[in-house]
């Protein structure tokens, strides 16, 4: 019969052996293909509609000894669609083969490819330009290719007004269609109604008053989030009409992100010890 040592000890080999295994994947996939060549900080951006987003993607260049760092070239594909959506080339943009769809709309950093930075500022987001790009790079010191996810949604900032015991927080721009939720400092979830008037193009303005009476030197925080976007709120009272708020933004795109990460190998160890 086993005694709870002889199982505490069976089980503890087990994990090690899962923990070895689960290095041994991520090292794996780490080093396989054009991976190592290129890199990009943010796997998944959340494009503000409307508003320009930087697509990352960066590779390490080699420099001669006057510096130069060689012929470059960068192609940016879109999953799904034809042509490119920008191209890059014997030191110059080739946009032949362009499709329409991003027509003067997207460039690169030309001044900082010497120094390894193929990104694409992608102007004026739509909402179908969500979905995977593919960066694509030639360069002296190697090849590869990374995909990214973009994502569009639409956000922005609530303004918080205060008439007498009334509080009501306003929002511009949100899509898709958010919730909202107020909390006092304790983070008692407080009672609230929220309207949502549909601007043009679909776009949410998010109108949301505090049901309860609202005390002065009272934090609140709100919330207002999709399943791309949280912004978090917070705003302390002190009596004036206009309430100054601190709002934090963060993007709901946390897994591929996380894994991402886990596979840069300085942060496997705390990857590791997160699972
Ligand atoms: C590339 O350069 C642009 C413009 O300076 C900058 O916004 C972006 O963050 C850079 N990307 C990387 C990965 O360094
Ligand atoms: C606060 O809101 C209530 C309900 O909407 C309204 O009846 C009242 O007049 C408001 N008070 C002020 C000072 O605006
Ligand atoms: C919230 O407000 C609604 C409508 O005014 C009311 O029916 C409900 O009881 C309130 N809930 C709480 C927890 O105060
Ligand atoms: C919002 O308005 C646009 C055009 O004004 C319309 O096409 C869209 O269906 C509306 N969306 C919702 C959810 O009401």
């Amino acid at each position: 019969m086993a005694s709870i040592g002889n199982i505490i000890f069976g089980s503890m080999i087990i994990l090690i052996f899962v923990m070895s295994g689960f290095i041994i994947l991520l090292l794996a996939i780490a080093f396989s293909g054009g991976q190592g060549f290129l890199r990009a900080t943010n796997r998944s951006p959340v494009g503000n509609l409307r508003q320009d987003v930087v697509l990352d993607c960066s590779f390490s260049p080699k420099q001669d000894s006057q510096g130069r760092s060689g012929d470059v070239s960068v192609t940016w594909k879109k999953v799904g669609l034809t042509g490119v959506v920008y191209r890059y080339q014997n030191r110059a943009p080739d946009l032949v083969d362009q499709n329409p769809t991003f027509k003067d709309r997207t460039q690169l950093f030309p001044n900082a490819l010497a120094s390894g930075n193929a990104s694409l500022l992608l102007q004026r987001v739509r909402e179908q330009d969500q979905g995977v790009y593919q960066c694509i790079v030639s360069a002296p010191s190697g090849k590869g290719s990374i995909n990214i996810h973009l994502w569009v949604a639409a956000y922005s900032a609530p303004k918080f007004k205060q008439v007498g015991t009334n509080l009501t927080a306003e929002a511009q721009r949100w899509f898709p269609k958010p919730n909202a939720a107020w909390a006092d400092h304790t983070g008692r979830a407080l009672n609230s109604s929220t309207q949502f008037f549909n601007n043009s193009a679909g776009i949410f303005r998010v109108m949301s008053t505090l049901l309860e009476p609202a005390h002065r030197d009272e934090t609140y925080t709100l919330v207002i989030s999709n399943h791309l976007v949280i912004a978090i709120s917070e705003a302390t009272l002190t009596g004036d009409s206009d309430v100054p708020v601190r709002t934090d933004f963060t993007f709901n795109t946390a897994s591929p992100r996380l894994l991402t990460s886990c596979l840069a190998p300085t942060l496997l160890s705390f990857c590791l010890l997160l699972t």
